[in-house]
């Protein structure tokens, strides 16, 4: 782990027919005992602006917020990011090259991911891989670039879904030392690793109770569709979409875990903004279940105030342009399940995520007690304290991490790849914590991330100045 400030290109990209000048500096290996130097790795972009003694956007080199997106997917290895168009077909900015343009500094770690595996055949990607190597490129940041442009007080975290729930992780558990022992294995550089902001899209998080929660709003739709990808010749994917019915153990999961979440909400105790306590029933009404719906709600309302044709939600009651009421059976049929239950801890562990928790020998695990004792596949669990450190919700009390203050939080409408009550809970406990949280369900928005670039900045300008 070193630091060559002089070992720069200089490089031009266009879009909307102007240039955005920048100053690249590639593939910085960020710890001192790399497990993989593919991925351990990242870019630095920093506007040519800032060395001309230059302003973009009212920034100067001293006060650039530094935006720090990571390209996780699935919780497998994300590549360090690289400015560019979204697609080669369309003249629009990725997040980085967006970014650079507005005047921001951006560092783009690659992380490791759950499929990593050394030529023993050993993972080295399983949890809490991602969440240290983030931290870990965070630390090399603040250690070796202090004299160069950018505001390391002002580090911005930004993905989505797995990658999402790694910006909130980055955002809830600033410079805990849980995770030490592992920052030192790999050698991580003498700094802090709290973060100013956190950009969260439709986030996979909460794991342990994730399954609980998709439950309590899936319940009762036993059809479940999604798409699979499958490899066409050439190495280009194609989707195909699944259709189906949970079987009768699936279904009986899906009562079992939905039975599990009331006394997981009740023992939160988390609040509304009015102090009213967000509690539920057994059967899973009751006042968190009233504040999910308004979420949907206040979708809606936003949409029919944007102009949005919504007469076809036969689930929504409207009444002079105002939306109502929300029937959540109704809207749930309409979105309709995607996961068969437990959607995330597999009792037969073919998910993401028990290959997430798996270990260095082991490919995957379980990770929640109601699966380990449901098991088809007779395998073991992950240890607590990994589970533990792959969870923001367990750092937003904890005196001993420095929590972002800020944060920007999306979870698409229509998304089901995971509940809508798993980032309402996030949101809450930020609040509740006196952070600042601009929360919300963008409609008609599947699971998906950076699809409003101009929001996200017009946040992080918001908030940084
Ligand atoms: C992602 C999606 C999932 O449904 C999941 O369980 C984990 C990760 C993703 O898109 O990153």
């Amino acid at each position: 782990m070193y630091f060559d400030k002089d070992d720069f290109t200089q490089d031009i990209l266009t879009f909307g027919g102007s240039a955005v000048r920048f100053r690249s500096w590639k593939n910085l290996i960020y710890v001192d005992r790399p497990v993989d130097i593919k991925y351990q790795r990242m870019n630095l972009f920093i506007p040519e602006a800032y060395f001309e003694g230059g302003k973009i956007n009212g920034y100067s080199s001293d006060s650039a917020p530094v935006f720090m997106p990571n390209t996780v997917g699935g919780y497998m290895p994300g590549n360090a990011g690289e400015p560019g168009c979204v697609s080669p077909e369309q003249d629009e900015p990725n997040s980085i090259l967006g970014a650079l343009a507005h005047g921001y500094v951006v560092a783009a770690p690659a992380l490791r991911g759950r499929t990593l595996k050394a030529l023993d055949g050993s993972f080295t990607g399983k949890a809490p891989a991602c969440i240290v190597d983030y931290k870990a490129a965070v630390r090399f940041l603040r250690y070796f670039t202090t004299d160069l442009p950018g505001d390391k007080n002002k580090i911005i975290t930004n993905g989505t879904s797995a990658g999402g729930a790694l910006s909130a992780l980055m955002g809830a558990s600033g410079n805990h030392p849980d995770y030490e022992p592992w920052l030192q294995e790999v050698g991580a550089a003498d700094a802090r690793d709290d973060v100013f902001a956190a950009s969260c899209y439709c986030p996979i998080t909460d794991l342990e109770h994730a399954d609980m929660a998709y439950e309590w709003q899936f319940l009762g739709v036993n059809e479940y569709r999604r798409s699979r990808m499958v490899m066409k010749e050439g190495g280009c994917p194609a989707f195909l979409p699944e259709e189906g019915l949970m079987d009768a153990a699936e279904i009986r999961a899906s009562r079992g875990e939905a039975a599990l979440f009331p006394s997981y909400i009740n023992s939160l105790r988390l609040i509304a903004c009015d102090g009213r306590p967000l509690t539920l029933e057994a059967d899973g009404s009751g006042p968190f279940a009233e504040y999910v719906k308004r979420i949907v709600l206040r979708s809606a309302q936003t949409a029919i105030d944007q102009g949005k044709d919504l007469s076809s939600k036969s689930w929504l009651r409207q009444e002079n342009g105002r939306a109502v009421s929300v029937d959540f059976d109704g809207y749930v049929r309409d979105i309709t399940r995607m996961k068969t239950a437990p959607a995330f801890d597999a009792l037969t562990m073919a998910t993401a995520e028990n290959s997430l928790f798996g270990s260095r020998w082991e490919d995957c695990r379980h990770f929640t007690a109601y699966s380990l004792e449901n098991s088809l596949a007779g395998a073991g669990m992950a240890e607590e304290e990994i589970v533990r450190v792959m969870n923001p919700t367990r750092y937003i009390r904890d005196a001993r991490a420095v929590t972002a203050k800020r944060w920007r939080i999306r979870h698409g409408e229509r998304d089901r790849d995971t509940s809508l009550a798993v980032s309402a809970i996030l949101a809450l406990l930020l609040q509740e914590q006196g952070n600042e949280v601009d929360y919300c369900a963008p409609w008609d928005t599947p699971h998906s991330g950076d699809y409003d670039l101009d929001g996200l900045f017009a946040w992080i300008d918001q908030i940084c100045r």
